[in-house]
């Protein structure tokens, strides 16, 4: 409305002259005119560069959204789906775009080609399906993007492992948390080579998968309140490359996690160190990871295995011992019995082979085998 002051002037002298009525006409028509190059959608809030549609519960994005709007927020709302038709003009100007809490579950390809300066995409607190990797500008410029609370449950992760990996390659901020992930897709952040900020917070990881963090060097790395247990070696290493790290808030298992303290007292890029404490073993509850003792951090756990083997073997060869000594008794209690059998089995043997060796010496016997072969005859 700025815009207006000047130009109802303008009109006011220009159309001096004219009577009553039709300046009056004219002034609409100029303003109706006016308000459609300059307009605020209905129900929006504007200034000269922000445009706020908040709590309004459209269903679509508002359209002739002013052209030089450079803020626009539209949260609260009740949009399901964004396409190539949500933002059919070319907004030359909009860099910030605040998509919050508006129940987006698709969001199609090409849905911001028309949003060029594109630099920030806040989609938080939605329940997104599907994102297709094609939904941005081809190489856009995309340098945040927050996806805050915005899965509809953790599956859909392998939609934005496949939209990070082929439609974002200049993001330097990623917001993934408050998503109940349980596990990271391989190479997930493997084409985000100017990651620089990383929030995983209040998710469900149980590890870091090898190769997860490779060629990134991120300034910061929110792992806070997941389901970490222990740090692998490969994993520490990936870590060593990167600063600004939080890892505070997982159930570490102090059993095991020798490399990972060995670690920590020289990871001063880890800012929580400090506070990371045990949930397990009973005995080392709450106690902090760095004021354990390095005798008390070695594996138990698999020493007891070891024990149980090493019983379960000896435990097995006694009873193989006892077998054999009560068969062997069994043998002795026998013996009669036995002496007996062996006996039939020989004589049986024996009548046997007496008459296989008669027969024998019959067939061998040349004569007696013509009398056999002529008698045939
Ligand atoms: C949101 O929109 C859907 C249809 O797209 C409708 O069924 C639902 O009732 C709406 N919810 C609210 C709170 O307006
Ligand atoms: C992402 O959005 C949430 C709220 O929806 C906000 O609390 C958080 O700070 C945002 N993340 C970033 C990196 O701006
Ligand atoms: C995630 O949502 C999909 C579709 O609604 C459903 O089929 C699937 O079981 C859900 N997964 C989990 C782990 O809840
Ligand atoms: C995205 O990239 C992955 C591997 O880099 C590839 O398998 C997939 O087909 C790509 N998807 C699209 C839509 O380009
Ligand atoms: C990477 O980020 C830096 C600043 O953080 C920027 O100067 C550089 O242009 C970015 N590179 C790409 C490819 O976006
Ligand atoms: C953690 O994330 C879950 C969703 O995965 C959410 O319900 C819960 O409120 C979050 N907790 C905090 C402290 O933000
Ligand atoms: C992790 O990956 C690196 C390189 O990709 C490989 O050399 C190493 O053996 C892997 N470590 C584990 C534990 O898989
Ligand atoms: C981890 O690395 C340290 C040295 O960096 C080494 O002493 C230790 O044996 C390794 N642990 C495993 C399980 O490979
Ligand atoms: C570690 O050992 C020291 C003495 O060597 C002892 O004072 C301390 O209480 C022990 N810490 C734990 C957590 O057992």
């Amino acid at each position: 409305m700025l815009f207006a002051c000047p130009l109802l002037i303008k009109i006011v002298q220009s159309h001096k002259r004219l009577n009553q009525f039709s300046l009056g006409v004219l002034l609409f028509l100029e303003l109706v005119t006016l308000a459609s190059s300059q307009n605020c959608p209905v129900n929006c809030m504007c200034t000269s560069t922000d445009v706020k549609c908040i709590n309004q519960g459209f269903t679509a994005v508002p359209k002739h959204l002013p052209e030089h709007v450079k803020d626009l927020f539209i949260s609260g709302n009740n949009i399901s789906r964004l396409s190539v038709d949500s933002f059919p003009d070319l907004l030359n100007q909009l860099t910030d775009l605040h998509l919050t809490g508006d129940k987006i579950e698709q969001v199609e390809p090409n849905t911001f080609s028309n949003l060029p300066s594109l630099r920030l995409l806040d989609i938080s607190n939605n329940r997104l399906l599907s994102f297709s990797p094609e939904a941005f500008f081809v190489n856009n410029n995309l340098q945040e993007l927050n996806l805050s609370r915005s899965l509809y449950n953790y599956s859909y992760i392998n939609e934005i492992s496949n939209l990070l990996q082929n439609g974002t390659s200049r993001l330097s901020r990623l917001d993934l948390s408050h998503n109940d992930l349980l596990y990271l897709p391989e190479n997930i952040f493997s084409n985000l080579w100017n990651l620089s900020r990383l929030d995983l917070r209040n998710n469900s990881l149980v590890s870091i998968r090898n190769g997860t963090l490779r060629n990134l060097h991120l300034q910061k790395l929110d792992l806070r309140e997941n389901s970490l247990r222990e740090l692998r070696n490969s994993t520490l290493a990936e870590l060593s490359l990167q600063q600004g790290i939080w890892l505070g808030g997982n159930p570490w298992n102090c059993d095991c996690i020798e490399d990972l303290v060995l670690w920590l007292g020289r990871a001063e890029q880890v800012m929580d160190r400090q506070e990371l404490v045990c949930a397990e073993p009973e005995r080392l509850r709450q106690v902090r990871l760095l004021q354990v003792n390095r005798t008390e951090l070695q594996c138990t756990f698999s020493d007891d295995m070891k024990g149980v083997l090493e019983t379960s073997y000896v435990f097995l060869g006694m009873v193989l011992a006892l077998i054999g000594v009560i068969f062997l008794f069994v043998l002795y209690l026998n013996r009669k019995g036995i002496k007996r059998w062996m006996y039939n089995i020989r004589d049986a043997c024996r009548d046997h082979m007496e008459g296989y060796h008669y027969r024998y010496e019959i067939n061998s016997d040349p004569r007696l085998a013509n009398l056999s072969l002529n008698s045939d005859v």
